[in-house]
């Protein structure tokens, strides 16, 4: 019996809390205009369709990792957190700078955080809140200490630049928050996730994976870009943030009323005001960038935390709401208590 009470003495879970975040966005903007002189659309019809005005786009040498790194260092700064105190780095991202290794590592390799274990979670959009309950995981059940989760992609490597359909959609970006153990009930407080691969197809990249190795062929028929059904993709989104958003408050036994910010994937201001409206919830309520960036995928929704949390959208002890949804199909949703 000895034996079992210490057991659960050292098992007992313990609060997590993120410590510090930070974000970071390429130079390079480019504007609704600017589009209009590449594909034939209007800055009218992305405005009204998506809400989007402009967006970032990485220069051919600014990878995935390295915009990673930049949004980890802001996060360490504001967390105070050395890059030989992090134990585990998960990147989010679906634009890896290599198959392999994974962009965890070379971001390991750019911060010098040499005693963390690395990794990269594959969940496209819904990838940062996944991460954050992979992280979260670790450290409530004693593993680790701190760890560093990133949700990062540089999209316009992924982009066919003539298909409107998609193009004026996506932009690039990087958002970081280290996680840690509290004292008090601060911290993350539930997280659910959700996948459904029957949808796989509605919004995927089809080549460049063993299914369809990249060949002349392949290549011409831009099976190596992302493809999407905007329409299908779009009602998803809607309903399953929603039924995210409405599971994660049940789980934390909390109303939407107790929340005092709800954090959406940055993918389209119109499936943002439906999600509202379903939810009875004022747009006040919302924290929305993507006019400024676009759909960044993986780093959208750890940007806009990053974003808002610096503009003290929020306080110490404020309920935030966090809700995504991507290819795969994943999506999910966080309560943390800032
Ligand atoms: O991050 C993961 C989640 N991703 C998303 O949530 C994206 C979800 N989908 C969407 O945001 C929207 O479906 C889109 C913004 C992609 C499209 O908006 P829509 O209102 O669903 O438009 P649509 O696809 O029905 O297209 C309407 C028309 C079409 O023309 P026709 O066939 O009606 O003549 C398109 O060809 O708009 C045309 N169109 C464009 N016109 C000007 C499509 N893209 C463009 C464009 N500029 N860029």
């Amino acid at each position: 019996m000895k034996g079992v009470s210490h057991r659960c003495a050292h098992k007992s879970k313990r609060a997590v809390s993120i410590i510090g975040t930070g974000s970071y966005a390429p130079e390079r903007i480019l504007s609704n205009a600017d589009l209009e002189r590449m594909v034939e659309t209007s800055d009218d019809w992305i405005t009204s369709r998506t809400g989007i005005k402009e967006r970032r786009i990485a220069a051919a040498d600014e990878f995935t990792s390295h915009m990673a790194a930049k949004a980890a260092q802001a996060a360490m700064e504001q967390a105070h957190v050395a890059p030989e105190e992090i134990d585990m780095i998960v990147v989010a991202t679906v634009s890896p700078d290599t198959f392999f290794p994974a962009t965890a590592c070379h971001v390991q390799r750019i911060l010098g955080a040499k005693n963390a274990v690395c990794f990269d979670v594959s969940a496209a959009c819904s990838g940062f809140l996944y991460s954050l309950e992979i992280a979260q995981q670790f450290i409530s059940t004693h593993t680790y200490d701190t760890i560093l989760v990133i949700g990062a992609d540089k999209l316009s490597a992924l982009v066919n630049w003539k298909d409107r359909n998609t193009c004026v959609l996506f932009g690039d970006g990087a958002g970081a928050a280290i996680l840690r153990s509290r004292e008090g009930s601060h911290g993350v407080i539930t997280t659910y996730m959700a996948s459904d691969g029957n949808y796989a197809d509605i919004l995927c990249m089809p080549g460049g994976g063993c299914a369809l190795p990249i060949t002349s062929e392949n290549f011409e028929q831009h099976l190596n870009t992302i493809q999407m059904n905007g329409k299908e993709t779009f009602k998803l989104a809607v309903t399953s943030m929603q039924h995210a958003a409405l599971r994660a408050l049940q789980q934390a036994n909390l109303e939407l009323s107790d929340i005092k910010c709800i954090i959406p994937h940055q993918a389209n201001i119109r499936i943002i005001e439906a999600l509202a409206d379903r939810l009875k919830v004022p747009m006040d309520k919302i924290y929305v960038n993507l006019e400024r960036y676009g759909n960044t995928s993986a780093a959208a929704v750890a940007m806009a935390l990053d974003e808002a949390s610096r503009k003290e959208h929020f306080q110490i002890g404020d309920y935030i709401l966090m809700v995504v949804f991507g290819g795969g199909l994943t999506w999910a949703s966080s309560v943390i208590q800032w």
